[in-house]
């Protein structure tokens, strides 16, 4: 079964502070804000936040470009603020954990600003820079954000390399002056008291631009056990790397059970499934069952005692998973109890992204109202490049990362009760039914739904630690395994799909059963699954 853990045993809940809670009436969402919410996270049982950047950045990538790390955006409040939230958060049992942004900067950071005032300046090698001649890039990277991934700076005649906007330079993490200044920030978080971290983009830190490798570099993993060493093994955090291009091999290195890099990783092979081979999230497909059922089960057997997952089907980068792989229409409730259901069952740490217990959905807004700087480089290019606009903003409605990023919807009064201004992006408009306050007060909603889940948990080991075993693998509608622990087993069924499924249940679940949790109120038949329909037994 592996080591244990606490931050195996606990749900994470992701706040992206601009959209969770506004204090001040400035339509954006703050620390104070997330304080005034806090008994709303207790009570639905989890035991971590993971805060999305709120330190003092120009905003360009929403706080992913941070311009001072050890202060916060006055934006959000102040280092009282936060000070005083991992207090409050503390005593409810809640940790925080901090988003590392450390591949990149603010162009607006003070190392930036030196680094380009000369060639010989001591903050000159803080970044990656590349001499040549201006129109003639050092070669054709290109940017995640769209246009090239070098940024020409006449006064020095050099290139500097930015794999997101030009506003984010790339770090230099050769320069063991910038690994160091790194170590020292974390610690000086660590010793505030944060409950560990998320690192952004962090299997970019090894890059060789030359050679066109950006993730994965030859020495990433280098890096990461110094990095680890250096900090977080200091103490006793959740720390968890996002990466893309992580596979289970290499999620067995970040995860290792010694415990020399990350606690976990997020990995993103289940997310690309609907996106045409090849292509990138804009040019959609639809997801094929069979390939999600195949993607998900290998992770759990091969982490198997070697690494540890973490399950998510949302976070701020992503569209809300219950329009995407659910039915945000007649069946929105059943197939978001289901969607979660599946992921709380498997092995791993659960991530709740804000307003995914309420079973939020995406949106569909004209082009002017949308705020995220990839979503407008996108429309950009390729409405540009002779895309039909109607088919650009398919692409965007299906997967903007604006979706994930509307204000919470706490109630039916105006702007949902994120803020008594007028808020920085549109509230969707469907925040009169689907918000906190009907949820906590109807027993049968999505949020009750999350609560039963995260306490289960709770009680039940085996839905932490037992070992995976897929059912039922050539079946193109029902999505069903067990898990086992000594004597106990759990049984987990979805019905993926709006129609009626029937199947035999395996017989070592002929009797004795108990149904832990359920969908529907009532179990029809034990053979057959309605739409959308979810159980989970536990035999003992
Ligand atoms: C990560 C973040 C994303 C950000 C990017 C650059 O992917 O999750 O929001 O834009 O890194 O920092
Ligand atoms: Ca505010």
């Amino acid at each position: 079964m592996g080591n244990k853990n606490w931050w195996k045993e606990i749900v994470v809940y992701q706040i992206y502070p601009r959209s969770f809670q506004d204090s001040n009436g400035d339509g954006i969402g703050d620390l104070k804000g997330i304080l005034s919410r806090l008994d709303y996270l207790k009570d639905l049982g989890i035991g971590a936040i993971w805060l999305s950047p709120v330190c003092k950045s120009p905003q360009d990538d929403n706080g992913y470009d941070i311009s001072d790390y050890q202060d916060i955006d006055p934006m959000f409040g102040s280092l009282e603020d936060m000070e005083l939230l991992i207090q409050e958060a503390g005593k409810r049992d809640i940790r925080i954990i901090m988003d590392l942004v450390l591949n990149h900067s603010s162009d607006e950071h003070p190392w930036f600003k030196e680094a380009r005032k000369s060639k010989d300046n001591p903050y000159h090698d803080y970044y990656v820079w590349r001499d040549g001649v201006e129109g003639t890039p050092p070669n054709d990277l290109g940017s995640t954000f769209g246009g090239s991934a070098w940024e020409w700076v006449p006064e020095l005649g050099q290139y500097y390399l930015h794999l997101f906007s030009v506003k984010q330079p790339d770090l230099n993490w050769e320069n063991p002056k910038v690994r160091q200044e790194i170590y020292d920030m974390i610690q000086w978080w660590m010793d505030k008291g944060v409950g560990g971290f998320r690192l952004d983009v962090i299997d970019l830190i090894g890059k060789q631009p030359d050679l066109k490798i950006t993730g994965n570099g030859p020495n990433l993993h280098q890096y990461m056990r110094e990095l680890s060493k250096e900090t977080f093994q200091k103490g006793d955090l959740l720390t968890v790397g996002e990466t893309w291009g992580a596979t289970p091999e290499s999620a067995k290195l970040y995860s290792n059970p010694d415990g020399s890099e990350l606690s976990m990783v997020f990995q993103f092979e289940h997310i690309s499934l609907d996106e045409q081979e090849g292509k990138g999230k804009w040019d959609l497909q639809p997801l094929d069952l069979l390939q999600l059922k195949k993607v998900l089960s290998k992770w759990q057997t091969e982490l198997k005692g070697e690494a540890w997952n973490s399950l998510f089907w949302n976070n701020h980068d992503l569209p809300r998973i219950v329009s995407r792989w659910g039915n945000d229409g007649e069946y929105r409730v059943q197939s978001a109890k289901m969607l979660a259901t599946l992921l709380h069952g498997m092995q791993g740490t659960p991530y709740v992204y804000q307003g995914e217990e309420l079973g939020m959905t995406n949106v569909r807004y004209p082009i002017e109202e949308y705020r995220d700087i990839e979503l407008l480089n996108l429309y950009k290019e390729r409405v540009e490049n002779g895309y039909a606009e109607k088919e650009v903003m398919e692409s965007i409605y299906a997967k903007g990362r604006d979706n994930a990023r509307t204000p919470m919807q706490w109630d039916a009064s105006e702007n949902a009760g994120f803020t008594d201004g007028k808020p920085w992006i549109l509230v969707n408009p469907n925040y009169t039914e689907i918000n906190a306050e009907e949820s906590i007060n109807d027993p049968h909603s999505i949020y009750h739904y999350y609560k039963t889940l995260i306490q289960l948990r709770k009680e039940h080991e085996v839905i932490i630690y037992g070992d995976y075993e897929l059912l039922y693998p050539e079946d193109t509608n029902l999505f069903a395994y067990t898990r086992t622990l000594g004597d106990t087993k759990l049984l987990v069924l979805c019905n993926f799909y709006g129609n009626t499924v029937t199947f035999d249940i395996p017989e070592e679940f002929g009797e004795d059963k108990t149904l832990l949790i359920s969908n529907y109120a009532d179990v029809h038949s034990e053979n057959e699954l309605r739409p959308y329909e979810a159980r989970m037994y536990l035999l003992v």
